[in-house]
């Protein structure tokens, strides 16, 4: 019983950090950063981004490693994940949803990652070389706003895990 809501407490713990992290972005530093200039914002958005995405990741492991926990401290064997007959009962359509969309949200959130990262540094190297270059400018326009969407779709698909979370307890 102990080992459980220890698991648990890690598992929303982790939530927190995972969902907190995104939240305070958006909410916090996005509308600040409006009245900055676009060079400076992604400086910004890349110097923070430096500092907390090590820390989310991490926190993402520990939601993985703990939620399967959470699935066998229930008495729920993890192959029922894959069982077609779970996935018809409620509490196995909610859980199967709930892992589909984690996966989803950490491809977003790599695509996002990756873009922000190795993708931008490469563009804003090569436009440092050609300030004038259309081409590029545009290029490093459209990066800003893919990664603005991702970010954005990041963040929705981890407040319905959260709510697939909350809803998962009326069947446990
Ligand atoms: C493979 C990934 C995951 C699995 C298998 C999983 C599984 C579970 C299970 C079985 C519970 C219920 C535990 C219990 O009540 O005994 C739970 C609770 C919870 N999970 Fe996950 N989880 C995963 C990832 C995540 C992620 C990525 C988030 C947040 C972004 C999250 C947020 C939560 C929260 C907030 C609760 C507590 C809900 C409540 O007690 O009302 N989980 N998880």
């Amino acid at each position: 019983m102990w080992l459980r809501s220890i698991v648990l407490y890690i598992h929303i713990l982790a939530a927190i950090f995972w969902v907190g992290e995104m939240l305070f972005l958006s909410t916090v530093v996005r509308p600040y950063s409006r009245r900055l200039e676009p060079r400076e914002r992604t400086e910004l958005f890349t110097a923070l981004g430096q500092h907390s995405r090590p820390w989310a990741w991490g926190a993402m492991v520990v939601l993985v490693v703990t939620g399967l926990l959470n699935v066998t401290l229930a008495g729920i064997p993890l192959t029922s994940l894959v069982d077609p007959h779970f996935y018809r009962t409620p509490l196995g359509a909610t859980l199967d949803l709930k892992v589909l969309l984690v996966i989803a949200m950490i491809a977003v959130a790599l695509w996002h990652d990756s873009l922000v990262g190795t993708r931008a540094a490469r563009l804003r190297g090569r436009l440092a070389d050609h300030p004038k270059d259309p081409a590029l400018t545009a290029a490093v326009a459209h990066t800003r706003r893919m990664a603005s969407w991702l970010g954005r779709m990041a963040l929705l698909l981890a407040l319905v895990v959260v709510f697939l979370a909350v809803h998962l307890a009326l069947y446990l």
